[in-house]
C-alpha cells in the first residue's frame, strides 16, 4: 500500500503526529520524523516505526526556522532518496483573551503553526515536482473554521492553513500533488491534556457524540488521504470532531 514510500510527519514525536507516523508505517511507509527534542517520546516512536521492520529517522528542527527546516528536508532527501509524503501537523497553543496576549503569544503560534506548515511545504515542493507525485496533508482544527474564544492566535494560524492547503492545491494538482487538512475537533493527547479540567469537561456537552477523539482515528483519515485511492480529492478540509462543528 504505501512500500517504498517515505513520509516526513513533523511533530511526529508525540500525540496526533506519532499516531499518523505509526499508521504509515504500518502500512509499509519508511518515516522521519521532525520533532524540536530528541527525547524519549521521539525515540519511542523511532523505536516503534523500526521494530516493524520500516526505516525511521529523527530530525531535530524548529519548524518555525526556515534554514533549519531546510536543511532538515535536504538530509531526509539525502538518506531517504526522497519524499513522497509529508504531514504537517506540529503545532502550538498559547491561549488567552485577544486583551491579554503578547506579542510573542501572537508571533510564535503564527510562526509554528502557519509559517511553520508553509515552509516545510516549500522544502518538499521540488522532490514532489520531480517525481510528478506527492501527497500533503495538514492538521488544521475546527477551530480554524469556527474561531474559539482565548484561542484568536491558534485559531487564525488554523484559518490560515485552510487558505494555505486550498491555494497549493490549486497550484500543483497539475503535477500529481495532492493537499489536504484535516480539522479535528477535541483529541485526546499532551496538547489537550494541559487544560482545565472544567474547560474539557463543558467541552462534552458541545460533543454530539459525547466522547473526546482518539489519536488513531485522526490517524486513520490521514492514511486514507495520502494513499493512491484518494488521488482525486484535493483541496478538501475534513472535520473529524464528533459532530462537534456541524
Ligand atoms: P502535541 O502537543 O501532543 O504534539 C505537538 C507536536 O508538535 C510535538 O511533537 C512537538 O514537539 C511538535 N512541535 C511543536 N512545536 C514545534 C516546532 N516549532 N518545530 C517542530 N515541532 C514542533 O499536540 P497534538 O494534540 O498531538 O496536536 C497535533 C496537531 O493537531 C497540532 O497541529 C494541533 O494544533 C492539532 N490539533 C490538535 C487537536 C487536539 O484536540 N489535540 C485538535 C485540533 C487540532
Amino acid at each position: 500500500m504505501l512500500k517504498e514510500n517515505t513520509a516526513v510527519v513533523t511533530g511526529g514525536s508525540r500525540g496526533i503526529g506519532k499516531a499518523i507516523a505509526v499508521k504509515l508505517a504500518e502500512l509499509g511507509a519508511n518515516v522521519a520524523v521532525i520533532a524540536t527534542h530528541d527525547g524519549e517520546q521521539a525515540r519511542d516512536t523511532i523505536k516503534t516505526i523500526e521494530d516493524m521492520g520500516r526505516k525511521a529517522g529523527l530530525y531535530v528542527c524548529d519548524i518555525s526556522d526556515i534554514k533549519a527546516v531546510n536543511d532538515a528536508v535536504s538530509q531526509i532527501i539525502t538518506d531517504f532518496g526522497g519524499v513522497d509524503i509529508l504531514i504537517n501537523n506540529a503545532g502550538i497553543t498559547k491561549d488567552k483573551l485577544l486583551m491579554q496576549m503578547t506579542e510573542d503569544d501572537i508571533s510564535s503560534v503564527i510562526d509554528v503553526n502557519l509559517k511553520g506548515c508553509m515552509y516545510v511545504t516549500k522544502a518538499c515542493l521540488r522532490n514532489f515536482i520531480r517525481k510528478r507525485r506527492g501527497r500533503i496533508v495538514n492538521i488544521s482544527s475546527v477551530v480554524g473554521l469556527m474561531g474559539n474564544a482565548g484561542q484568536a492566535n491558534y485559531s487564525a494560524s488554523k484559518a490560515g492553513i485552510v487558505g494555505f492547503t486550498k491555494s497549493v492545491a490549486r497550484e500543483y494538482a497539475s503535477k500529481g500533488i495532492t493537499c489536504n487538512a484535516i480539522a479535528p475537533g477535541f483529541i485526546c493527547t499532551d496538547m489537550t491534556g494541559s487544560m482545565p479540567k472544567e474547560a474539557v469537561e463543558a467541552m462534552l456537552d458541545n460533543i454530539p457524540c459525547k466522547r473526546y477523539g482518539k489519536p488513531e482515528e485522526v490517524a486513520e483519515l490521514a492514511a486514507f488521504l495520502v494513499q493512491d485511492c484518494a488521488s482525486y480529492i484535493t483541496g478538501e478540509v475534513i472535520k473529524i470532531d464528533g459532530g462537534m462543528y456541524i
